[in-house]
């Protein structure tokens, strides 16, 4: 197993280039099941996430030319696929459920063993069943309560669909069964995060007739077939951003490339509230933590366009460190603040109450060993890590491999005093 040694460092400087978006990636590949001519996916992250949805679909018959070095993938399901995601593979990554409308469609059938929960919460997919059964999907309700989604269809017909939350994951698993269902499908309250929109633009080069994707009604009108495409994935927010934080909570001057400032208006908001100076030029965004004093300020997350839950802990690490008191409130995962006790131990004296979390700041952190909780937790840890007294030991950092490609590297580029040692 392998940790990362991180200690202080001089403020981040220079300039890195973010990676494609692995939300983004992932129900793209999964969409590739849906034609059986070949998929050329462009800018896709070489991560930990990617590799094993690439074997994923494998298992399931598709062929998969994996070339991670040049964020390259490409996808053929052009022979028979199979209709069973295997459990040794699903438990590796929950967003292996999005297999599950192109696999209905493909063989009429689909099982998928669900993992239990996760470190943020129960990860439920009644919304993505509740769609699906909308479209004329029968769903094994004894299987179901064994924690095996069993579902078959001979033929699915579009319908008008309400999420009762803007499901991520049940929006893209619906839309991808509606491309090819006979008739209309209308999706409201659907998420309207990029990687919707991004998944939406590769149907749509498919084939697909897509309207709406980004805001919170999308209609989609069912097409006989798709074709294979190639498409450039788009620039992953969550790893952009905390690449800012990790400029702001240095003091540092950071060029940020490859990047949608749009994509990124909440956590831009939040940053300049905090005294963090961003500015757009036409090679990235740079963001300097050097102009003016951090100060606290409030977080609340809420489904896109409101504050990324993916968020929450990298930019929770800045406010251990700003002058004064924040609050942060999660309302989208019901346990997301594993990382409080990581960062408590480093001294930031953190309290929580249910999904209300009060930091205190003005800390001078020191470092600790500390645990990534989660992806986004793994990476939050570091950034504290970079400006605490002492050594921070960063353990399950294959949390950190599955959501941010070459994380040391970029950071040592931009002067992080942090190692990647095996245990
Ligand atoms: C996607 O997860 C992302 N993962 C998550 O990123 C991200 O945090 C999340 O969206 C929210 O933005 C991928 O895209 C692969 P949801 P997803 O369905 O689709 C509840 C990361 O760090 N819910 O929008 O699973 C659910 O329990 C990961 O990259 C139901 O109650 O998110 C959660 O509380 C972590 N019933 C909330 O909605 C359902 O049927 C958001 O879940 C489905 C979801």
């Amino acid at each position: 197993m392998a940790k990362f040694l991180v200690q202080k460092s001089a403020p981040l400087k220079g300039e890195v280039k973010i990676s494609g978006s692995k939300n983004a990636v992932l129900p793209i590949m999964a969409a590739a099941l849906l034609t059986e001519e070949k998929c050329i996916i462009k800018d896709a992250p070489a991560l930990r996430d990617v590799e094993v949805m690439c074997s994923l679909l494998e298992s399931l018959g598709a062929t998969v030319e994996k070339d991670l070095e040049n964020n390259k993938v490409i996808i053929a399901a052009d022979g028979d696929i199979a209709c069973e995601a295997p459990y040794d593979l699903v438990k590796m990554m929950r967003a292996s459920i999005l297999v599950l409308g192109a696999l209905l469609l493909r063989t009429g059938r689909a099982l998928i063993h669900l993992p239990g929960g996760c470190a943020i919460g129960k990860r439920p997919v009644e919304l993505h069943l509740k769609g699906l059964k909308a479209l004329g999907v029968t769903i094994d309700e004894e299987q179901l309560l064994r924690g095996i989604v069993d579902a078959s269809a001979d033929k699915l017909r579009g319908n008008t669909i309400y999420l009762d939350f803007p499901s991520v994951g049940a929006t893209e698993v619906i839309i991808m069964a509606a491309s090819l269902a006979e008739g209309t499908t209308v999706l409201e309250n659907a998420a309207q995060e990029p990687e919707i929109v991004d998944l939406a633009n590769f149907l749509n080069k498919m084939g697909a007739r897509i309207k709406g994707a980004g805001t919170d009604t999308i209609k989609v009108e069912g097409v006989e077939k798709l074709k294979g495409v190639s498409h450039h994935v788009i620039p992953d927010r969550i790893e952009a951003g905390t690449f800012m934080v990790g400029a702001a909570i240095t003091k540092g001057n950071v060029l940020i490339k490859n990047i949608v400032p749009d994509h990124l208006k909440a956590v831009i908001a939040k940053l300049r509230e905090c005294g963090v100076e961003i500015s757009t030029t036409d090679e990235g965004m740079r963001v300097r933590g050097d102009r003016k004093p951090i100060v606290s300020t409030d977080i609340k997350t809420l489904p896109y366009p409101g504050f990324p839950t993916d968020m929450q802990s990298p930019f929770m690490a800045l406010l251990t460190v700003a002058n004064g008191p924040s609050v942060v409130i999660e309302t989208v995962f019901e346990n997301r603040f594993m990382h409080v006790g990581e960062f408590n131990r480093m001294g930031a004296n953190i309290k929580t109450e249910g999904n209300c979390a009060i930091i205190p700041g003005d800390k001078n952190l020191q470092g600790a060993q500390v645990v990534a909780t989660d992806l986004r937790a793994g990476a939050a840890v570091v950034l504290t890590g970079l400006v605490a007294d002492g050594m921070t030991e960063v353990s399950q950092v294959y949390h950190v491999d599955r959501g941010y490609e070459d994380f040391v590297e970029k950071l040592r580029t931009l002067g992080a005093n942090i190692l990647r040692v095996e245990e």
